[in-house]
């Protein structure tokens, strides 16, 4: 009778422990979910085979893994990416699809900056914050609606930089001027023709350059499209139009830059006879180059920075948090510095790639 009652006691009692344990456990489960906020970051990318967009891109997915690991997993930032294939249509349907999917903050890299509308009456309609990035949309636009704010840089600074660098380059180097004619023969090649990045920088360049007193003669605008490939075909027209006449050639980005220099390449070309060449961005492959003195000179397009401050404002959005204290212009777009590369600091470049 005694060890019937010992017996069935302890079984009462692991029982009750066991309750207890996997009340505990419910319990505790709960409270770390419903503590876990999920930022959802939506991410529309014009066009899948751009250099500059893929840096951005892979820095928001660093960027996401880091923050969630840092607010102790808190707070969980999930990343989704889509790419358009340049057309504005399918960019609104993959943004009508990530809303579906429940993304809460969008990041978007429009096709046509000149067509944000639907994205902007979606994201209203759902109060969804976007950041918009890169192709900047018209002030107008980014004003529709409180919810709406953008991260890029400024293009004009990024023309001035390179005519500064071109005309520093020009005064040290008089044989560029191959002819003697007293003028610098030039083609430009152009990124896409609406790009604010493609009509800025090629004026403000250009006017840098004669600004500073150095003649010059243009012989050819092209518009490659921020491609290599596209920059290839279009300068070996110009080479078979002007051969070795062409003594400059400014680039709207380091990509075309590398596609005038596989032009020459290929052609195999004696070096003495290649025109001086730059570009903008700071991409890896074109910072070797100016080291090996292929290229002259780039501006540094800090993509990184720029895909942390929008990462800084999706989360404060999503959290309902003041954005004073990230000191945008007129509360609404952050502009991160373009940086001069020449040969004289380019390892500095170097070492952040
Ligand atoms: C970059 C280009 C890029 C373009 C895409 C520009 O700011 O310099 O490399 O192709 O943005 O929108
Ligand atoms: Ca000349």
């Amino acid at each position: 009778m005694k060890s019937f009652f010992k017996n069935n006691g302890r079984r009462f009692l692991s029982a009750l422990l066991m309750i207890a344990l996997t009340v505990c456990l419910v319990s505790c489960g709960t409270v770390e979910t419903s503590d876990v906020k999920r930022l959802k970051l939506g991410v529309v990318i014009y066009d899948e085979g751009d250099l500059f967009l893929k840096e951005i891109t892979d820095e928001l997915i660093a960027q996401a893994k880091k923050r969630s690991k840092t607010s102790g997993e808190k707070l969980q930032i999930t990343v989704s990416v889509r790419y358009a294939r340049s057309k504005q249509n399918i960019q609104d349907d993959q943004v009508e699809d990530l809303i579906d999917n429940g993304c809460n903050v969008l990041a978007v890299n429009l096709v046509d900056r000149n067509d944000p509308m639907d994205i902007i009456d979606m994201a209203k309609k759902n109060n969804i914050p976007v950041i918009f990035f890169n192709r900047e949309l018209v002030l107008q636009d980014l004003n529709r609606w409180n919810g709406l704010y953008y991260v890029g840089a400024r293009a004009a600074q990024s023309g001035q930089i390179q005519g500064q660098e071109c005309v520093e380059y020009l005064k040290q180097h008089p044989e560029v001027d191959r002819n003697h004619d007293g003028k610098i023969q030039y083609v430009v090649l152009r990124g896409e023709i609406n790009h604010q990045d493609a009509i800025i920088r090629t004026d403000r360049s250009i006017n840098t350059i004669l600004d500073n007193g150095i003649p010059l003669d243009k012989l050819s605008y092209e518009v490659a499209n921020w491609s290599r490939l596209q920059a290839e075909n279009k300068m070996n027209q110009l080479l078979e139009s002007y051969g070795n006449s062409i003594e400059l050639v400014l680039c709207n980005n380091d990509d075309m830059a590398l596609g005038v220099l596989d032009a020459l390449q290929k052609r195999n070309l004696s070096r003495t006879s290649y025109p001086v060449i730059f570009g903008v961005d700071g991409a890896k492959e074109v910072l070797s180059d100016i080291k090996k003195g292929l290229i002259q000179g780039t501006v540094y397009n800090d993509g990184k920075t720029q895909a942390d401050k929008v990462m800084d404002i999706a989360v404060r959005a999503f959290e309902g948090k003041d954005l004073r204290g990230l000191s945008m212009t007129d509360g609404k777009s952050t502009y991160v510095d373009y940086q001069k590369v020449t040969i004289d600091n380019v390892d500095q470049f170097l070492s952040l790639k």
